[in-house]
């Protein structure tokens, strides 16, 4: 169906004055008086809808009256003119209704609470919010591929189905192809006769992977899927999220850190250039002062603070925590909240957290107590990002799987890796779904995401 997208209507207008164009879509809202109805058409290729003036004495009488309803899917032909309060519009001269659309179409209202709109996912691309979103959501994965393209990154497709535990970070999603029977003596006779002749599962993170490849080809990134199966049903956490992992050789943290605060501020550059009607539009939907934020974030820089500094930080805040603070413990969301939204008040990087509650691969420190680890907190969304510089040394590592009682013959590929040329190296992971709420102000991560998995919802 040949036809001009709305989006290039408007960025291209003058290629367009006064001509016949043919334009699709679906009817936004519309009006009606005696000789004119008036229709705002969108297409989805921009948030912007184009107004169609239908002078009713020169249309066919039964495409108007199937037209004039909310939902109907149109194909439009008219001339493109100038007009006084749409800067253009179109001059309808014939209408084709590609699809009617029934009164019991949910979105009759102009706008609808977010909490409505989850009951309806398949809907929500057509509604403004999720137009903007989405759009969002493109640029940013485009500004991501972009990033490490032009910095001499390979992009990885590491597995999803995996053998192994991976790292611990979280707990797994099985994947089986037989069903449970009382036959079974033994997990291990149940999984001799599965798919794999082996326990399978969804990986939570293509890091394992992802040092493999860097430790032959330099410097990698792997962007996709990752599967999380803890019960955290928050604001922030999704069962299913998309995952940005670099990993860098000859990089240590405080490489990998400069890498990270370039990338964030890189990629937030490329979406403030490329989204400025999307980002007008959440500054006015979902958070005041958005632009101003981003706009700080990329000329400032990010703070640093050793979680040893933040513990006694947070000690001496004078705040009543509900989670008490010592030195050991994790962070939680309220200690994160402190410091970067009161105490720092921008992105910041902990670092140097203690060995005992981070994963096995990290650097163990000199004093032997902490690892070479950071996350990036950011102010109203915590931690988007998971960074360390791995233990480079077989021993040391062999030592902390050991002590973590993890079998090493799972691991002898990765810990070959160590056995033959090893090299120090650092990487981190990224929710994108963590920054483009960040981006964006969009409160519920079940809002950056066509169809959201969480804890009881799929
Ligand atoms: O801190 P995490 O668990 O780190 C890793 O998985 C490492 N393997 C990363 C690496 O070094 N290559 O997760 C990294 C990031 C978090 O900072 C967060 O942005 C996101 O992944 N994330 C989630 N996003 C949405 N829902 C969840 N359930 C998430 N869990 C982690």
């Amino acid at each position: 169906m040949k036809h001009i997208d709305v989006k290039e209507l408007f960025f291209n207008s003058e290629n367009y004055k006064n001509k016949s164009v043919t334009v699709c879509g679906w009817v936004r809202t519309w009006r009606d008086s005696k000789a004119i109805s008036f229709i705002e058409l969108n297409d989805g290729t921009c948030l912007r809808n184009v107004q169609l003036i239908i002078e009713k004495d020169k249309v066919e009488e039964n495409s108007v009256k199937l037209a004039l309803a909310v939902g109907t899917a149109l194909c439009v032909i008219g001339d493109f003119v100038p007009s006084e309060r749409n800067g253009y519009e179109i001059s309808v001269k014939e209408i084709t209704v590609l699809g009617e659309c029934p009164t019991d179409y949910p979105l009759q209202k102009k706008h609808h609470t977010l909490e409505f709109l989850r009951t309806i996912p398949h809907l929500r691309p057509r509604t403004r919010y999720f137009e903007a979103v989405f759009a969002v959501r493109n640029e940013l994965s485009y500004a991501i591929h972009k990033y490490f393209h032009e910095h001499g990154y390979k992009y990885m497709h590491t597995p999803i189905l995996t053998g192994s535990d991976c790292e611990g970070a979280g707990e797994m999603f099985r994947v089986t192809t037989q069903p449970w029977d009382a036959k079974y003596k033994t997990e291990q006779e149940y999984y001799d006769g599965d798919f794999f002749g082996t326990k399978a599962s969804l990986t939570v993170s293509g890091q394992l992977e992802g040092e493999i490849a860097a430790m032959g080809l330099g410097k990698i990134y792997t962007f996709g899927p990752t599967f999380r199966a803890e019960h955290s049903n928050t604001t922030r956490h999704a069962a299913e999220f998309w995952h940005i992992e670099p990993e860098v050789c000859f990089a240590d943290l405080h490489d990998i850190i400069e890498i990270a605060e370039d990338f964030i501020k890189s990629i937030i550059k490329d979406v403030i250039n490329n989204c400025s009607e999307e980002l007008a539009f959440f500054s006015e939907r979902a958070e005041k002062g958005l632009i101003d934020k981003l706009n700080s974030v990329i000329s400032s820089d990010f703070a640093k603070v050793t979680y040893t500094e933040a513990v006694e930080i947070l000690k001496k805040s004078g705040k009543e925590f509900k989670f008490p603070v010592e030195w050991g413990c994790d962070l939680q969301t309220e200690h994160e909240k402190y410091l970067t939204e009161e105490y720092f008040g921008k992105p910041l990087f902990v670092t140097d957290y203690p060995a005992d509650i981070k994963s096995f691969y990290m650097k163990l420190n000199p004093d032997g107590k902490t690892v070479a680890a950071t996350d990036l907190l950011m102010p109203g969304v915590g931690e988007i990002i998971g960074c360390s510089e791995r233990e480079a040394d077989l021993d040391k590592l062999k030592a902390a799987m050991q002590k973590r009682d993890m079998s090493l013959d799972a691991y002898t590929e990765y810990l070959d890796t160590r056995k033959f040329g090893s090299v120090p190296h650092s990487g981190f992971g990224l929710g994108l779904e963590r920054i483009l709420m960040y981006i964006t102000g969009v409160q519920n991560i079940r809002d950056t995401l066509l169809y959201p998995r969480t804890v009881g919802s799929l």
